[in-house]
């Protein structure tokens, strides 16, 4: 290996591994230098042998490449969730190697008690405590990676513009309105429209939203007919009115006046209500006859709802504009069946876009560990959620040997391992070239934009564009014909501009 080789590889993983404290990066391609050095003075004429910086096999090693795979997707690649935190369960070295090795499945963090060894979860304990030690959320964000220039992507080359570095917590769901101006929803539940000056203003009056877990204020989508009605949509957690502590995914109605919502009328709520942080979904779509799509996760109990269609849990529904059930929906007149199901056998849906051309309803969700999906979905699909799957339990133990069954729908891509897919959608128009019809998913885990190369209904090629970004947690097609992303930490809305 020559030295400049090595130099290349090194800056490149630099650059994957820029989250790592500067100490800890001195170890681990040290270590890393050596084994190199080693396997090249035993067998000088070994091929040479190539690390791809953007492969997730590389060889990070012990507590690093276990953090990477097993936390970062949730934690933060960059420790981002363990940096300033207010624990709840303390953060001694006990305390955290209790949490890890126990988990606390209801609130979905995993045991990995039968994942790692004792000593395993110990490294990864001093790990996480050394790389968060001094920190500070700001030097966090001083860390992200300069995207200020032009940046090359295989077909188009394309700056980012920041609208706007200023929404607080965890933006979701983005809608354009007709004049240009963009609704953002924040978990946390707020509203905010951002005017095309970038300045941000807060939505009042809002539907009683309970923000826990993964629930809170998700998605937004207007009317197709906005411009004469003013009417938006928002899906949500809300509370039951009977027992506060059970929570569902909902969806409510209002009329948008300025800054303020009047009208507000919850149209959709997927029961049963369940005392579970998990899973809600949810995102929300209109295809071109003027349907409603929503979609609900699974809230974790998958052996309970998603095969059944007696609930509303873990499946996509289609509503009229105004929360009625159209009667050609497949399972309209089937005996015992809520009537609003399009498809079932789903796991965790945050991602939904319509197809430009054939107008399509396509769906991207989470695995557990591996196993997420993009599918195309079609009235009465049953996509096979739990009983086929290609992913694991967190633990790594499996739940199903099965990847294909006769009357479950394959899936047209999956990943294994996971990137957490979040947003997603179809680039569309004319400004994107060889991007267009193309399908771009936010990944929450890795933290980039994952272009799947389309031709029709199949993948034919993968892009990662944006590495290091952040959490990407929505990509929307605005009807100015640009492409959105929002991204945390900070909390970013951003529009990618191509070079003419
Ligand atoms: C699927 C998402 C997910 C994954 C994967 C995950 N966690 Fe968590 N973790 C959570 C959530 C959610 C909580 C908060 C649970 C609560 O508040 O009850 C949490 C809590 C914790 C806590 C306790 C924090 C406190 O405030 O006291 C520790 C420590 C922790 N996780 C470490 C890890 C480590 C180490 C890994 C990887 C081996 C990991 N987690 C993987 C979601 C996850």
């Amino acid at each position: 290996m020559l030295p400049c080789q090595f130099h290349e590889i090194m800056v490149n993983l630099q650059y994957s591994y820029r989250w790592l404290k500067p100490n800890t990066k001195f170890v681990l391609f040290g270590l890393l230098y050596i084994m190199m050095c080693c396997t090249s003075s035993e067998d000088s004429e070994s091929p040479v042998e190539v690390i791809d910086p953007v492969d997730d096999t590389v060889d990070l090693v012990g507590a690093a490449l276990n953090y990477r795979n097993h936390c970062g997707g949730c934690h933060g690649q960059n420790m981002s969730s363990f940096v300033e935190r207010e624990w709840t369960y303390g953060n001694s070295f006990e305390e955290m190697v209790q949490s890890i090795t126990n988990g606390y499945p209801d609130n979905g963090m995993p045991a990995y008690g039968a994942t790692f060894s004792e000593q395993e979860i110990q490294e990864l304990t001093d790990y996480i405590l050394s790389e968060i030690d001094g920190k500070t959320k700001a030097m966090l964000e001083e860390e992200n990676p300069d995207l200020s220039g032009l940046i090359s992507s295989d077909d188009l080359t394309f700056r980012l513009e920041t609208i706007t570095d200023e929404i607080p917590g965890v933006p979701w769901g983005i809608a354009q309105l007709p004049n240009g101006e963009i609704l953002v929803t924040e978990r946390g539940g707020s509203l905010f429209l951002v005017r095309n000056d970038g300045q941000l203003v807060e939505v009042t009056n809002l539907p009683d939203i309970v923000s826990e877990g993964q629930g809170g204020l998700l998605d937004v989508v207007i009317h197709p007919n906005f411009e004469n009605n003013s009417l938006v949509y928002l899906s949500y957690s809300r509370a039951n009115p009977n027992n506060s502590s059970e929570l569902t995914t909902a969806v409510a109605r209002a009329v948008l006046n300025g800054n303020s919502l009047s009208q507000v009328e919850t149209i959709f709520t997927a029961l049963p209500y369940l005392n579970s942080g998990l899973h809600y979904g949810s995102r929300l779509l209109f295809d071109t006859d003027g349907y409603l799509y929503v979609s609900v996760g699974d809230r974790g109990q998958r052996d309970v709802y998603p095969q059944a269609l007696d609930n509303y849990l873990g499946k996509i529904h289609r509503i009229q504009d105004d929360g009625q059930i159209p009667t050609d929906n497949p399972f309209y007149n089937t005996q015992g069946a809520v009537n609003s199901i399009f498809t079932y056998g789903t796991r965790n849906p945050q991602g939904m876009s319509l197809h430009p051309e054939t107008g399509a309803v396509w769906e991207g969700e989470h695995g557990p560990q591996g196993g997420d999906e993009i599918n195309l979905l079609e009235a009465g699909n049953n996509n096979g959620w739990p009983v086929i799957s290609y992913g694991l339990n967190y633990d790594g133990t499996s739940f199903t040997d099965l990847t294909a069954l006769e009357g479950m729908e394959q899936p047209v891509h999956y990943w294994t391992p996971s990137i957490a897919p979040c947003g997603m959608t179809f680039v569309s128009g004319n400004f994107y070239g060889n991007w267009r019809n193309d399908l771009f998913v936010g990944s929450l885990k890795f933290e980039y934009l994952h272009r799947l190369k389309m031709n029709g209904n199949a993948v034919v090629g993968h892009e990662t564009l944006l590495e290091g970004i952040g959490r990407v947690r929505d990509a929307h097609m605005g009807s100015d014909g640009y492409l959105y992303i929002v991204v945390e930490g900070p909390g970013r809305l951003i529009r990618l501009v191509p070079e003419q």
